[in-house]
């Protein structure tokens, strides 16, 4: 299907509307090139994982070399050049998580989609899973981000129930922390691509109880 807007030539990878967005986040850094990453986050949103030609792409909308741009992509491991899954497991199997659980959880994760390496992707085209290193969040081992949310205290069910959601195309749950203990939270996301009514909530902060203060001696009376 032709893409096209204005000074966007027809047949690119990306759609018109992405490379003009790629196009205006130059202006929003002191240094045009960090723009880069945003753009290849942008341009893997739209085609779920980076192809040469999008690559090239970006470059020119940036009007970087496109060995840099490339150089970046490779670089870091959460930019993909070969097809995902639509969404992604990334299961933290760190230290924390490890202890409490998260080989298990990648095993359960690998059986429920039915792929046996981090470089397949299920038959129905829907899921992938990698493991990665410390997410920050160790007090909530097991985690993981899956898309662009936080799952903590990970379970088997949980797992499931996250499973049969993206199958059944249910809206994600809402991200809050719930009486069960359930936690999501969510990396910032732009407005443009969540739907409608849906809000990705903040790192939850900790509630700190505060120390009562003890009463005040009062003063001895002068005199
Ligand atoms: S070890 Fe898993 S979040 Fe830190």
């Amino acid at each position: 299907m032709p893409r096209e807007s204005a000074g966007t030539p027809l047949n690119t990878a990306l759609s018109a509307h992405v490379l003009d967005e790629i196009k205006e986040l130059p202006a929003k850094y002191p240094q045009p090139r960090s723009a880069v990453m945003p753009a290849l986050d942008l341009a893997q949103e739209e085609l779920g994982h980076l192809t040469p030609e999008a690559m090239t792409e970006v470059a020119e909308a940036l009007q970087l070399d496109p060995g840099y741009v490339e150089g970046v992509a490779t670089f870091y491991s959460l930019f993909h050049l070969e097809p995902v899954g639509r969404h992604r497991f990334y299961v933290c199997t760190n230290l924390s998580c490890m202890l409490r659980g998260a080989n298990e959880i990648v095993d359960h994760v690998k059986r429920s989609i039915g792929v046996e390496r981090a470089d397949q992707v299920s038959a129905d085209g829907l899921f992938s899973f990698e493991e990665v290193e410390c997410l920050g969040a160790c007090e909530f081992a097991p985690m993981m981000r899956l898309d662009h949310r936080f799952h903590y205290d990970l379970t088997a069910e949980r797992i499931d129930a996250l499973i049969a959601q993206r199958r059944s195309s249910l809206p994600p749950l809402t991200p809050a922390l719930s009486p069960e203990g359930e936690r999501e939270i969510a990396k910032p996301k732009r407005e443009t691509a969540k739907p409608k009514g849906e809000r990705e909530a903040a790192t939850p902060k900790k509630v700190t109880a505060e120390r009562p203060r003890a009463p005040r001696k009062k003063k001895a009376a002068d005199g």
